[in-house]
C-alpha cells in the first residue's frame, strides 16, 4: 500500500524541504497544503482516517509545517482532536524544522556537558524563532536556566511564554538589539546557541572565545556570514579558543538523520505523535553506541 504523507504547512507556499526529506525517507506521495489555519484541520483529517481501514492506517500520516510556531502547535493540537480510535493516523510538528534541529542542536551540546544541564546557565541568542523556541523548551525542560535574546522587548516575553506554557521550567528574556551588545548577553553563558536568521553574524568573537564558564557554543545559521564569528560550518565539537564549537553543517547532518528517522517512524504505526520529546527520544537512539 502506498505511504501518503499529508503536509499541512501555516505558510502559503508548503515547504518544499520537508516535501524532499518526505520522500527521501520513503513517502510515495505528499499531498502538501498551504496556509493551512485551525478551522481548516478537521475536514483534511477526517480524509486520512476514514480512506482506509484501521490495519492500514499506518500507510497514511500528518507533518505539520510551516513558519509560526504557535500556529504549528494549534494545528498539531487540531489534528489529534479530529481523531478517534481506532481512526488515527500517526502525526509530526517541525515548524521550520524547529524540533528536528533544534532536538539536533541541543543533543549535541548536552553530550558536550556530560549529559546533565541542569542548573546550568543557557543562552538561545535570536531565541524567538521556531528553533530558538524549541530549543529553549529542550534545556528548559532539562532543568538548565535558559535565557533566549530578541531584539525587542515584546517579542522576547511572547516567545517566553510561548516556552513555559508548553515545557516548563525556568525561561526569561532579555534584549539584545544587535551583535554590539552580545559581550554583555554573553557575560553568565555555560552554553550558547545561535537561533538567529540565515546571514546574519549576531556573536562576534570577542563576545565567546575564551570566557570563563562557557563550556560549549553551537550555531544553525548555515548562510554567510554565519552566526557565530570564528565557529565554523563543519566544527563539530572542536575545541577553539576553550570552548566546544559546533556549525551549522554538524548539526544540520543529525537534524537530517533524525528528520528523516521521524518520518520513515510515522509509518510505522498509525498512533505515534512526533513533537519536541518525542524527536528527541529518536535522536537519543540514533546517537546511542552501537553495540
Ligand atoms: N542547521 C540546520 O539544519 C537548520 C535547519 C533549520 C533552520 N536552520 C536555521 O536556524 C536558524 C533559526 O531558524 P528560525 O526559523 O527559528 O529563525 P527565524 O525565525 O528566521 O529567526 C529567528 C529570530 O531571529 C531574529 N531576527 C530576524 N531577523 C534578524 C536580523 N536581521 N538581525 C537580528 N535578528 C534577527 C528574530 O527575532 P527578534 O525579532 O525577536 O529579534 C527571529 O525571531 C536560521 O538561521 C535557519 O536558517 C538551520
Amino acid at each position: 500500500m502506498r505511504k501518503l504523507l499529508l503536509q499541512l504547512d501555516s505558510s502559503r507556499l508548503p515547504s518544499v524541504f520537508d516535501r524532499v526529506v518526505a520522500y527521501d525517507a520513503g513517502a510515495d506521495e505528499v499531498m502538501s497544503y498551504g496556509d493551512i489555519t485551525e478551522p481548516d484541520v478537521r475536514d483534511l483529517i477526517h480524509g486520512c482516517i476514514f480512506t482506509r481501514g484501521p490495519k492500514d492506517l499506518k500507510n497514511t500520516a500528518v507533518f505539520v509545517g510551516g513558519a509560526d510556531m504557535a500556529v504549528g502547535e494549534q494545528l498539531l493540537a487540531a489534528a489529534t482532536k479530529a481523531m478517534f480510535k481506532p481512526f488515527t493516523v500517526s502525526a509530526m510538528l517541525d515548524s521550520n524544522g524547529s524540533n528536528t534541529t533544534a532536538v539536533a542542536a541541543v543533543a549535541k551540546m548536552v553530550q558536550t556537558v556530560g549529559g546533565e544541564v541542569r542548573g546550568k546557565r543557557v543562552l538561545i541568542v535570536a531565541g524567538t524563532g521556531p528553533v530558538g523556541i524549541r530549543a529553549a523548551g529542550l534545556f528548559a525542560k532539562a532543568g538548565a536556566d535558559v535565557c533566549i535574546t530578541s531584539r525587542k522587548a515584546d517579542a522576547g516575553e511572547r516567545a517566553r511564554a510561548l516556552v513555559l506554557k508548553r515545557f516548563g521550567g525556568s525561561v526569561r528574556a532579555i534584549t539584545m538589539p544587535d551583535a554590539r551588545e552580545a559581550i554583555r548577553a554573553c557575560e553568565r553563558a555555560e552554553l550558547l546557541l545561535n537561533a538567529g536568521p540565515a546571514g546574519v553574524m549576531l556573536v562576534p568573537k570577542q563576545a565567546w572565545a575564551n570566557r570563563p564558564g562557557l563550556k560549549v557554543v553551537a550555531d544553525v545559521n548555515a548562510v554567510p556570514p554565519l552566526g557565530v564569528e570564528g565557529v565554523e560550518l563543519m566544527d563539530d565539537g572542536v575545541i577553539k579558543e576553550g570552548v566546544a564549537c559546533f556549525g551549522a553543517l554538524a548539526i544540520g547532518n543529525l537534524k537530517m538523520k533524525v528528520h528523516k528517522a521521524c518520518i520513515a517512524r510515522l509509518f510505522e504505526r498509525n498512533d505515534l505523535v512526533l513533537d519536541a520529546e518525542t524527536i528527541a527520544d529518536v535522536a537519543r537512539e540514533l546517537m546511542a553506541p552501537k553495540p
